[in-house]
């Protein structure tokens, strides 16, 4: 492990910039921490972990990432309990999907355990950015994966850096736990059939991004896609998977082009608990309008109610939830899987990771 020739110094500054921070108020943005971890694959294997209180990457100009999008990422939080102690929720699951992934895009993959090091070094390293129980704010987690050797032609890159870094966020959407209305896109696909899009690469976000922006700029939280070779089947609600709620039954797609969301197979698994049936299968678009409640679920917000769907091409308005609230069933298994993550619940299916 290599330290900083500033670490002390900067802790001390840190330290003292840290109680300035504003918990009531933070965004769901980028906040400067003390410290990330960086990890290189050089020669064939994996060096140790770095610890770096740098913000930049010092990168070769044709490195693959830059290039060939050999880029993967992940997401996940820390969270301060009652009890004062610091919750990671599922960390092997997320080290699992960045391995996944750079299998999927020919990446060098990160080992179980250097990614479950790194993440928790530098939540340790950067305890005092958890935010304090009880506010709806957490440590959100990006560990991020490139390719970094040089290439001219299209090729996988001999050589990777895996590093995570830390930022405090405060809850996704400031009103808290409240519907919001998504539009249908059909103009864009953020992911091809056979495509990246169960994959968690940079590539399908920019893909995402002119979609999103169409929503934002007509007032909608989000786009509802449809699968990209037909268009008859529900995929993904912007950066978060769908479901949907009827005869006590919860049906989330299963499609080839989609991220397999680990809060949706958290809720599966709530959902088991709480004696509510569980169908993960291809979502007919047409059924949208059988449903008494849908949501998106991700990291992020773990479910966004979803109020209203509006499909600008036929003019049809597909409406939920009561008086503007989120339905019964999103809003328990919400409240359950956030108990769990602060501690609030007994965590039955060892999600959580304490760091000490
Ligand atoms: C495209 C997409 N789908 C779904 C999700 C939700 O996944 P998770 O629950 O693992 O955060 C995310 C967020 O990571 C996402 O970016």
């Amino acid at each position: 492990m290599r330290i900083n020739s500033k670490y002390l110094f900067l802790t001390i500054t840190n330290f003292c910039f840290m109680y300035n921070l504003d918990w009531k108020n933070l965004p769901f943005g980028y906040v400067k921490t003390n410290y990330n971890v960086r990890c290189y694959f050089r020669n064939g294997k994996w060096g140790e972990l770095e610890i770096s209180s740098s913000e930049y990457i010092n990168l070769h100009m044709a490195a693959t990432c830059l290039h060939y999008g050999q880029e993967a990422f992940e997401g996940l939080k820390a969270f301060t309990g009652k009890d004062g102690r610091i919750r990671i929720f599922r960390c092997d699951s997320n080290a699992g999907r960045m391995f996944d992934t750079a299998r999927g895009i020919i990446m060098e993959p990160i080992p179980h355990e250097i990614f479950r090091e790194a993440v928790h070094r530098a939540v340790k390293l950067n305890k005092q950015f958890v935010p304090p129980y009880g506010l709806g704010a957490s440590l959100y987690i990006r560990p991020l994966l490139i390719g970094s050797g040089p290439e001219v032609g299209v090729k996988p890159a001999k050589e990777y850096m895996f590093m995570v870094f830390v930022t405090p966020v405060g809850p996704y959407f400031r009103d808290g736990f409240k519907p919001v209305d998504i539009m249908v896109c059909r103009g864009y696909d953020r992911a091809a059939p056979l495509g990246t899009g169960c994959y968690k690469v940079g590539g399908n976000y920019a893909a995402s991004l002119a979609s999103l922006e169409l929503a934002h700029n007509k007032g909608f939280s989000t786009t509802l896609y449809l699968d990209p070779k037909e268009k008859k089947y529900i995929d993904e609600a912007g950066p978060a998977n769908f479901f949907g709620i009827k005869n006590n039954t919860f049906i989330t797609p299963d499609s080839k082009s989609i991220l397999p969301s680990i809060t949706n197979l958290s809720l599966q698994q709530l959902c088991n608990d709480l004696g509510i049936k569980v169908e993960k299968r291809p979502v007919l678009f047409d059924e949208l309008e059988t449903f008494e409640e849908v949501g998106a679920c991700g990291t992020a917000a773990v479910i966004t109610p979803i109020r209203k769907i509006v499909d600008p091409d036929t003019n049809r308005i597909y409406e939920y939830c009561c008086e503007g609230q989120p339905g019964p069933v999103s809003t328990k298994l919400y409240n359950k899987l956030l108990a769990i993550q602060n501690g609030d619940a007994a965590d039955m299916h060892g999600w959580v990771e304490f760091v000490d």
